[in-house]
């Protein structure tokens, strides 16, 4: 088998068979066939598209690359969750709790990634001690036991696909569904989860910009589930503008506890609900989606998923005290106002510009080696639909630096849009797909 011929099948819009792909992944993966060659080959796939079985195949050959973790010896149903990625997104600290607090196991590896802000370990790493690098005897003893645990990824999962998004990263071609979808699905399936709940993304500040691109994707990952024997669930929901109202790592943190007590925003609350209820339906711990929501409230009003929290956050070395007072982990140096020169409603906030914001605060990581601040960030006071008058509190900006600090109230004024006349409508979850 030869990769010229395989670039030339795919550039002349043909199907790939199950070995073509499983010889680009595995001579890719152990550096037998160059960068340009696969270059190349994801561009013809960029253009010529899979059908369901090649990104079923390439799924699985990424899967396979490395390391399949077994976490057999967790008792019950695993379910992981997902999201495809967004803004102030503080959905897996408060699932992993509240999920877990109707025995449910949730055994979740993490990383630290790049992005707007840090990833769930480095949000977790807000209270002291807490630490992630527990052996795989000690992970699965912990979720046997709490049933919950997060560990910094060991192990070499799906190092196909790494290589394979570094590489589509610097040759524009990321934004491919059935690449996209065999990506995250990859991970997924090497990291032992049982079922899968995907939370898609759509609007600014998603990688799919418009409700029929994110359905398509939602589409293709239940399918490649399905193919592989793991029942998924995808929930399409907005993210047009920010999720919840803080955006930065301690700022979520201080969010996701709120959540868990019922004070929680309620745009992230609703998120939550509905993610969790169809993984506690898929868990088998409930028939139907309203029957696992009432669950879920009932252990937010009674204390257990908080309770839940602080059980976890001790298991793994954590000063659980902070939960009941959260303000302390607020201690950026300076809160900044962001004051609204304009009367109307705030008919859009762009999102992934508000993102970027808190990255340059330092929320966020723009390369691997940088190291994040945990206490910076973004709060909103505003968001789409509220009626603001000149003078009123958009939002606050959470800065350990002056001048990046009022840089940052620059710039959030201007990616708030604030018209007179008609309030815009909001939807938060799109829709639902499932196998
Ligand atoms: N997230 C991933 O993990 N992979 C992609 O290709 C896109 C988003
Ligand atoms: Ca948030």
């Amino acid at each position: 088998m030869r990769m010229y011929d395989i670039i030339q099948k795919k550039r002349n819009g043909n199907e790939l068979t199950k070995e073509e792909i499983d010889f680009f992944v595995n001579g890719y993966t152990d550096g037998t066939i160059p960068d340009y060659q696969v270059s190349a080959l994801l561009m013809a796939i960029y253009f010529q598209k899979m059908n369901k079985r090649e990104t079923a195949d390439l799924t699985m050959a990424m899967v396979n690359s490395g390391d399949i973790l077994d976490l057999n010896a967790i008792e019950g149903i695993k379910v992981d969750k997902h999201s495809t990625g967004g803004v102030g997104d503080t959905t897996t600290m408060v699932l992993g709790p509240l999920v877990a607090s109707l025995g449910i196991p949730v055994a979740k590896m993490s990383g630290r990634g790049l992005g707007h802000t840090g990833g769930t370990i480095d949000k977790l790493e807000s209270f002291p001690g807490f630490s992630m690098d527990l052996s795989k005897d000690k992970f699965i003893e912990n979720v046997n036991k709490h049933k919950i645990a997060l560990a910094a990824q060991t192990g070499n999962l799906a190092p196909a696909d790494k290589k394979l998004y570094a590489l589509r990263d610097v040759t524009a071609t990321v934004d491919n569904v059935s690449l996209i979808a065999s990506s995250i699905m990859s991970k997924k399936i090497a990291a032992g989860a049982d079922a899968i709940v995907l939370d898609v993304k759509v609007g600014e500040g998603a990688f799919m910009k418009d409700i029929e691109s994110a359905r398509y994707l939602a589409k293709e990952m239940v399918e490649i589930g399905k193919n592989v024997g793991r029942k998924t669930v995808a929930i399409i929901s907005d993210m047009d503008e920010p999720l919840g109202y803080g955006i930065g790592n301690a700022l979520e943190v201080k969010e996701a506890i709120d959540t868990l007590k019922g004070n929680g925003p309620k745009d992230l609350e609703e998120l939550c609900l509905t993610l969790g209820s169809y993984m506690v339906v898929l868990a088998g711990k409930a028939n139907t989606v309203d029957e696992a929501k009432e669950l879920l409230i009932k252990n937010i009003e009674n204390g257990k998923a908080l309770d839940k929290f602080k059980e976890f956050v001790e298991a793994q070395g954590g000063d659980s005290l902070l939960i009941d007072n959260p303000e302390k982990l607020l201690d950026a140096k300076y809160i900044i106002p962001v004051v609204s020169k304009k009367e109307g409603y705030i008919n859009k906030i762009h999102a992934e510009k508000v993102g970027l914001i808190a990255m340059e605060l330092g929320a966020g990581r723009a390369t691997k080696e940088a190291t994040i601040d945990l206490s910076v960030g973004i709060v909103l006071h505003k968001k789409k639909g509220d009626y603001v008058r000149s003078g009123d509190i958009l939002a606050e900006i959470y800065s350990n630096d002056k001048l990046k600090g009022d840089k940052a109230v620059e710039d959030l004024l201007n990616n708030y849009e604030i018209q007179q006349g008609e309030n815009v409508s909001k939807t938060l979850i799109y829709d639902v797909i499932t196998e």
